[in-house]
Order: structure tokens, then sequence, then C-alpha cells
């Protein structure tokens, strides 16, 4: 099969979270099943700075919205051998403080609705044959809604390949203004419950939702989750009428970058046979933030986005509380500068215990997951989160609140999963700092108090597996069936979705149905 992913990330050539990570590696997990994969980037002039092969331009294209002909460079993903087309409008695409997304103050690009709608265009044409590379793809895997434009451009044409579009995070739609979506040219039927209107806005994400073949989103469990009015995002009821063609795929971890016996990014390598190592980890961190190097003092770590998603300020308002128990913490995190700011005078106040790093720094991700003992993810909500994935592999216990993902991944330590030796972290269900410090104390006398059931819930941690064999298996029968020509004329909602999805859309929402998300069983039991 040929298959182009459209995604804003790919690490390592642009990363500002998990779908970097994914859009990094999948592809070659796809590649090795056999597939034939490219990948379509904007080409921020941060990602041309990272390529380290050639590249070569093999397209221009014309694009309405841009008054430049946009180029299509080719290269290869560094160290993999899948062809990258980077998409270049350099007016829109320039180098930029901050994310691809947000300014450094946490404010969106004003641009970004014309930046991804020209992206989009560029990628429909790719895949329409329209740019003569001379290879089309039977099928489009699209990514949130930077690339939910795709495959509602895709679905104007008869022929065309199949589309699927995958959800990482719900909450992020691409909501514009009225204005925006006749500035930006697009048809004018799409202006309507059954297109891309949401609640007087325009929606970039409902391109995908409505409009794909196939939509996925990155865990059962969010799968699940989405389909519900208060995990829904005020879209949830267009899901659920969608819920025949919606899958839940847990995400891989690439072992080739998050591996503690081959890191060179981490001080001392190490694996489940020789975790004396990581305490040499654990203590150049400690030395690193300045912290005593007490071996026997727990060490937790955190990082993430600093944002309302990532429990931020749960775990902030934690920290006093936390700080009276013999404990060190590290935190690395970019995000809301109300946040950065709270942590920044925490660490401050309790300088040989808590260090912040407001930043961004891949090393010292690595670095951190290395040199932990436990690692704290309070996620409000968590489609699937990579960050619990790899301190299971780096046998670094995680905490995590049960959602999303976080259920999917991580066993808790009740009494009859440590007897079974399923265990591998600890769970708290509901979102208070209560819950989270409770959880927090658990696991602290657990490690204090109970060493052969902590060695336990490491080498167990250690032993799962979460690579992406077994996703990319999940995602090359869906797009199997994808390609199946439909048994009979399908109704809608390809191009003009059912006047219940109008009515779902919009907003006023039927009973909840009983049908449930049908997961594909290789990655239903995690
Ligand atoms: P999300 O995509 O919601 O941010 P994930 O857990 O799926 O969450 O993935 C986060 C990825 O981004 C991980 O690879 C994590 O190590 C990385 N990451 C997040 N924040 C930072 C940071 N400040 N510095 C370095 N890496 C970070
Ligand atoms: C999103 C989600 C995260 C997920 C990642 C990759 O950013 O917040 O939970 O792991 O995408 O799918």
């Amino acid at each position: 099969m040929k298959i182009l992913f459209a995604t804003s990330e790919a690490y390592p050539l642009s990363k500002t979270g998990g779908l970097g990570d994914v859009c990094g590696s999948l592809p070659s997990a796809l590649q090795a099943l056999g597939d034939d994969v490219r990948v379509a980037l904007p080409a921020y002039q941060h990602a041309l700075e990272r390529v380290t092969g050639g590249v070569r331009e093999v397209a221009a294209l014309t694009v309405p919205g841009h008054d430049q002909p946009v180029r299509v460079l080719e290269t290869l993903l560094p160290e993999r051998a899948v062809p990258v087309y980077l998409i270049s409008a350099p007016a829109l695409f320039d180098d930029r403080p901050g994310t691809p997304y947000h300014d450094p103050d946490g404010r969106e690009w004003p641009d970004n609705a014309l930046r991804f709608a020209v992206y989009s265009r560029a990628v429909a044409a790719l895949a329409l044959g329209q740019a003569g590379l001379g290879w089309t793809p039977d099928l489009v895997h699209g990514h949130d809604w930077t690339a939910g434009l795709v495959p509602a451009l895709l679905a104007q044409h008869e022929r065309r390949p199949a589309t699927v579009f995958t959800v990482h995070n719900l909450a992020h739609q691409g909501l514009y203004p009225r204005e925006t979506f006749d500035q930006l040219g697009l048809p004018p039927a799409w202006w309507a419950l059954d297109g891309l209107e949401f609640y007087g806005q325009l929606s970039f994400i409902k391109g995908g939702l409505v409009f794909a073949d196939w939509l996925t989103t990155v865990s059962p469990n969010y799968a699940r989750e989405i389909c519900r009015p208060d995990m829904g995002c005020g879209i949830d009821g267009l899901l659920r009428h969608r819920r025949d063609r919606l899958v839940g795929v847990l995400n891989g971890a690439d072992y080739d970058v998050w591996d503690p016996s081959n890191d060179p990014l981490i001080t001392r390598p190490y694996g489940p046979d020789t975790l004396a190592r990581k305490a040499e980890n654990k203590r150049a961190l400690q030395r690193l933030f300045g912290f005593a190097e007490a071996p026997g003092t727990p060490l937790i770590a955190h990082i993430s986005r600093l944002v309302p998603q990532k429990g931020t300020d749960l775990l902030i308002e934690t920290i006093p509380r936390l700080m009276s128990e013999q404990v060190q913490m590290v935190v690395l995190g970019r995000g809301e500068p109300r946040f950065a700011q709270a942590l920044t005078d925490l660490a401050a106040r309790y300088p040989r215990q808590l260090a912040a790093y407001v930043g961004y720094s891949e090393e010292l991700a690595h670095r951190m997951t290395a040199g932990a003992d436990m690692f704290c993810m309070p996620s409000r909500f968590e489609p699937c989160g990579l960050n619990q994935i790899y301190s299971l592999r780096y046998g670094t216990v995680p905490i995590v609140r049960r959602t999303g993902g976080l259920a999917d991944t991580v066993v808790d330590a009740s009494a009859e999963a440590v007897a079974s030796d399923a265990a591998t972290g600890f769970q708290f269900e509901q979102a208070t700092s209560h819950a989270l410090l409770e959880a927090l104390r658990r696991a602290l006398r657990t490690y204090g108090q109970d060493a052969k059931t902590w060695r336990q819930l490491v080498a167990a941690g250690m032993r799962q597996d979460f690579s992406w064999e077994r996703g990319a298996r999940a995602y090359q029968a869906l797009y199997r069936q994808a390609l199946q020509p439909p048994a009979q004329p399908e109704p809608a909602p390809r191009s003009r979705p059912s006047a219940r999805v109008r009515r779902e859309a919009s907003g006023r929402l039927p009973r909840e149905t009983s049908g449930r998300v049908p997961l594909p069983p290789p990655v239903a039991k995690v």
C-alpha cells in the first residue's frame, strides 16, 4: 500500500509533543511491514535546518490563498528511510520563536488558519497526483486539526485516495471566525452543520471527523471517552454517530530512541539485568540540579507541556504538601506562563528538593526519565500519553491519573495486581490535588518501606512491550479495510452527512446509544 501521512510534526524534524514522536516513528514501523509510506510536513525553517540528507525540489504548486508558488521539497526523515515531502511556503513557515502553533507567550500565531489551509491544499494536490511526482498514495492518513482540511478537500473528488484521520487530541480543534472561512475561500457548502461549521465557527477538525472514511484515536479508552458528553469537547454527538468508523489504536513507543540500554543521551546505559547502573543516572541528575546525592531519597520527574490538560495546576497545588516528605522532584516543561512562573517560584522556595527547568530539552527529558525513580502524570485527560510508556521501559515507576491511554498502559499496584506480578505503577481517580498527593504518598511508602514490591514494579514495567509493531499491524488492517470498495452505496457522511449528523453536530444530542467502539483485537487487549 502507498500511504501519505499528513502531519504538522514528525520527529526529529519537528516536535512539540507526542504527535511528533508518533509521526516520526509509525511510518518506519509500517515500512517494516511492507508499506510504502511517505510523510508530508510543513517546511518550517527549523525543520529545514534539521534535515541531514539532501533536499531536492520535486514540484511547484499554485495554491489558492497563497500568492507565491508552493514548492514541494523531497528529503528523508533523518536516520530513517522514510521519504518526506516538505511543503515550502517561506512566508508561512518562516523562523519563529515559540512553537509551530504559538508564540513564546502561548498566543496562537495569527496566520495559523491560513498556514494550515495552504499546507492542506498542497497535500491534497499531492495526493490527487496533481504535483506530477509520479507517485500517488492509495490512502492519506491525516493527523489532528492541522491536517483536518485534507480529508474534506479530497472528499470533493470522485477518484481519490481513501482517508483515515487520527485524533491525537480532541481539545485542539482549529476554531476560527466566519470571516476566516470566507477569507480562505473554502466551498460555501461547507458552511453547514454537516460541513465545517461548529457553533458559528469554522472547525478544521470537523474536516477530518465528518469527511474521512475512517477515524482513529490513540488509545482504546480515549476512543470510548470522546463519545461521552463529558469528554467529547462538544463534538461527541458527531463521534457517536460515526462510532462504527472510529477505532482506538494504542500508540507505540520508538525503542530505537527510548531504550535505556542504548540511549546516547543518558549518563550510563542500563537494562533490567544491570539496574544498579540506573543509580548513576540518578546521581548525575541530583548533581545537575544541586540536590543532595542521596541514593535512598526518592526522585520524582515530571515532563510535559504546562497546560491544564496535563494537570500542571494540580501538581503546583500539591508540591508544598509533598515537600514535607523526604523527596526530590524535577520538572521539565514549557507552556502557559502562569504555570511556568508558579513552578519557578516553588523551585526558589524549595531549592534543595525541587528544580524546574522551563523550556524544551530532548536531552534533559531522556536524562530525567533515566535518573528518576518515579514519573508523575496527573493529566485531566490524556488521549494516549507517551512519557509513562517511556518511563516503564526505563524502570521509572509511573504515577498516573486513571484516564485515557494512561489507564490503558499502567496497571495499578493493587494487592491483587502485585500478587499476580501484573502491577507496573500507581493510578488515582479524581482530578484533585488531594487524590494526587495520596497516590504520590502511596508510591513513596512502597519505595521506602517495601523494597521487594518496588523491585517487582520496576521489573514488570521494564518487561512491558509497547513497540510499534502491534499498532502498525492494527493501522495496516484498518487501511486495508478502508481500501475495500463499499459493499453498497454508502449512506453519507463522506460528502453529505445525514440529518442525524447535522442534528448531533449542532449540539442537540440524541440519547446515548448502546453501541461500543469497535476495537481491533490486538490493540484492545492491553
Ligand atoms: P503530548 O503529546 O500531549 O504533549 P505525550 O506524552 O504523548 O504528550 O508526548 C510528549 C512528548 O513530548 C514526549 O516525547 C516528551 O518527552 C516530550 N516533551 C514534552 N515536553 C517537553 C519538554 N519541555 N522538553 C522535552 N521534551 C518534552
Ligand atoms: C497528543 C496527546 C497525547 C498523545 C499524543 C500522541 O498530543 O495529548 O496523549 O500521546 O498526542 O498521540
